[in-house]
């Protein structure tokens, strides 16, 4: 009889990817992947613990599903991931959702299978943490789902501690694939017709190959230089490491995408002193000046965190200044979120929620604004999109260029997976409309 996996995933790209990691292991072991959670016989949740509202949506999920499991006892339910690898988080996990069975963290993902086995075998509940042992693995089966995109990890874990963050705490120290590994894997999946690639890391700017010493620059170069039409992406760049050799490449290669991740996070040089983000907002301008004359079209998107503990009225003015001056293509904004174990959870002076919500109300309005006038600058220009999809309720495909904004089209023939020219007519927020002039390939 077929048995079905159904994998919830929080979070970033980079747990997005690790997903189709999960379900590689879960193919492994004969499980088909499911839409629907009830017919699921293994539902596993990768959890996010970035921010305080990731982690309360995974926990309202997780005790959603108390019921199914009362009437389906078989059923495997296994939470991994950040959350999890904070050995307080999985034993709070364990005592507010008993009937969870297997219970892992980031590092040990690779042994997902020998849980289940284990799991299989027995009644009580498998919970297996371990810590970072700076160890890179590799081969692991993928079941991509992304297609014609694809998330190819050169590195793990970070070593820059922003005070705010969680990550150095759950992913470990920096280390880095070997550059034949990533080649390799990059060349693999160009056989076999991805379109897009995207190479992920915490920053990946301080990327160096524990082989030959090649460098993130050096990679960059290496993969845009093989052959096939594709494009090529990466994220995220840490504004301290961004450099005008980085510039250079982008400018040199048709292949990699202008569009570049720099999240500033502050406007203020004292909550950028605070934050440990080891840059001043003139030197952040100063790296944006670079990229802009080696690269003049390019859209720079960025993170942005307000209500910063002792985040003043001024500070924030700072970041808005900031946003207006470097004409973000688009923006994430969170509100600082405290999480146990960081240097900030233990600052004074938090900023009360109401402070933090009018502060980014307004910054999400400009972004908005800006966003919009992107978008604007497109109509009655073609640009090229990569279709990655059709949307069903729209009735258009979709794609997006290489500046990250989204096209919708109608189109007769499918186009799933070309490179589409459009004529752009229209814009609205962040999407494009606009009508097929070429498809390529
Ligand atoms: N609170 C709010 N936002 C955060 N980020 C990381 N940690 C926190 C936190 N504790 C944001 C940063 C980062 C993005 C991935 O998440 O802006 O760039
Ligand atoms: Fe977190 Fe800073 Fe590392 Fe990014 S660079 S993952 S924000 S510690």
């Amino acid at each position: 009889m077929k048995q079905y996996f159904h994998i919830v995933t929080y979070g970033c790209q980079m747990n997005v990817h690790e997903s189709e990691k999960i379900a590689g292991l879960l193919a492994r072991l004969g499980y088909e992947s499911c839409d629907k959670i009830e017919e699921a016989d293994i539902v596993v949740f990768n959890t996010c613990c970035i921010r305080e509202n990731a982690e309360n949506h995974a926990y309202g999920n997780i005790g959603m599903l108390k019921k199914l499991k009362a009437a389906k006892r078989n059923m495997i339910i296994a939470v991994g991931g950040c959350l999890p690898q904070q050995i307080k988080k999985a034993e709070e996990l364990h005592e507010k959702f008993p009937f969870v069975d297997i219970i892992f963290g980031t590092h040990n993902l690779g042994k997902l299978e020998d849980y289940i086995l284990e799991k299989r075998a027995r009644k009580k509940a498998v919970i297996k943490i371990e810590e970072c042992d700076g160890s890179v693995i590799e081969g692991e089966p993928k079941l991509r789902t992304s297609y014609p995109n694809a998330w190819v990890n050169i590195m793990y874990g970070c070593n820059n501690f922003c005070s705010y963050c969680i990550v150095p705490y759950v992913r470990g120290r920096e280390r880095s694939r070997c550059c034949e590994n990533v080649i390799e894997e990059v060349k693999g999946l160009l056989n076999e017709g991805y379109k897009e690639i995207t190479l992920l890391g915490q920053n990946v700017n301080s990327y160096l190959s524990p082989t030959g010493g090649m460098k993130f620059n050096g990679l960059l170069d290496k993969i845009s230089s093989l052959d096939g039409d594709f494009r090529l992406r990466f994220m995220t760049s840490h504004p301290k490491d961004f450099s005008r050799e980085l510039a250079e490449v982008i400018a040199a290669h048709d292949k990699i995408c202008n569009c570049v991740h720099l999240p500033v996070q502050s406007g203020s040089d004292r909550i950028l002193k605070a934050m440990n983000r080891k840059y001043t907002s003139s030197d952040y301008l100063k790296k944006v000046e670079i990229l802009k004359k080696y690269v003049p079209d390019c859209a720079i998107t960025t993170d942005i965190i307000v209500g910063f503990p002792g985040e003043s009225e001024e500070d924030f003015r700072q970041t808005v200044k900031l946003v207006e001056e470097v004409d973000f293509a688009s923006a994430f904004t969170f509100v600082y979120s405290k999480r146990e174990g960081t240097k900030a959870a233990t600052m004074p002076d938090a900023v009360p929620e109401e402070v933090s919500k009018r502060r980014i109300m307004e910054l999400i309005e400009l972004v908005n604004s800006r966003t919009r006038e992107h978008s604007a600058r497109f109509v009655g220009k073609n640009t090229v999109v990569l279709c990655e999809g059709y949307d069903e309720k729209k009735g258009l495909y979709l794609g997006r260029n290489e500046y990250g904004r989204m096209g919708y089209f109608e189109s007769k023939e499918d186009v799933f997976g070309k490179f589409v020219d459009l004529k752009i007519n229209k814009a609205n927020g962040i999407s494009l409309y606009g009508d097929i002039v070429n498809v390529r390939g």
